[in-house]
């Protein structure tokens, strides 16, 4: 038997002031998709904001139901429509903020299980890996280089062949 170790480094800054433009950019466009977030039920409103390798700059939030489980989180709406208008284009970037209504918005949150599987899918069929910068309305941010550090071990195609 060996003890076997995985390590997962990310970059945190002090605020979006002290990013390099782009990443504050998209980091902005991300909390500007809040305001098209449906969660009525959660109040807990997510936006997502990708940078495609054209340059393209497409924006998701999260969109919830009154059926709990068919809600979906801001990730994987974004995904659906990066894959949809821009099949097979890899995601270079993608920020991710929210505003909790009913508590602070203040430190990154990142994303939920099944959005890491969905995101390191999108890795594997594009084969590009996806920057993510997680931040709140204000404080720290997150910059993690790759959707697949946050799921080590995890299951996908290559598994199955
Ligand atoms: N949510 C997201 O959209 N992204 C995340 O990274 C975490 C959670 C959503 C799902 C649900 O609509 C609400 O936030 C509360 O869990």
């Amino acid at each position: 038997m060996q003890k076997q170790l995985i390590q997962v480094y990310f970059d945190e800054y002090q605020g979006i002031n002290t990013l390099k433009t782009q990443d504050a950019f998209l980091l902005q466009a991300a909390r500007e998709a809040i305001t098209l977030s449906y969660a009525p039920y959660s109040k807990f409103q997510v936006g997502a904001a990708a940078r495609l390798i054209n340059g393209v700059i497409l924006k998701g939030s999260n969109q919830e139901n009154a059926s709990f489980p068919a809600g979906l989180c801001a990730e994987r709406v974004l995904l659906s429509i990066c894959s949809s208008l821009y099949p097979g284009i890899p995601i270079i970037d993608l920020a991710v903020s929210y505003h909790n209504q009913l508590g602070e918005s203040n430190k990154p949150i990142s994303p939920c299980g099944i959005c890491r599987q969905s995101l390191t899918e999108y890795e594997n069929i594009v084969n590009h890996s996806i920057r993510l910068i997680l931040g709140g309305m204000t404080g720290k941010v997150f910059i993690i280089e790759k959707a697949t550090d946050l799921l080590p071990l995890g299951f996908s195609f290559t598994d199955m062949k």
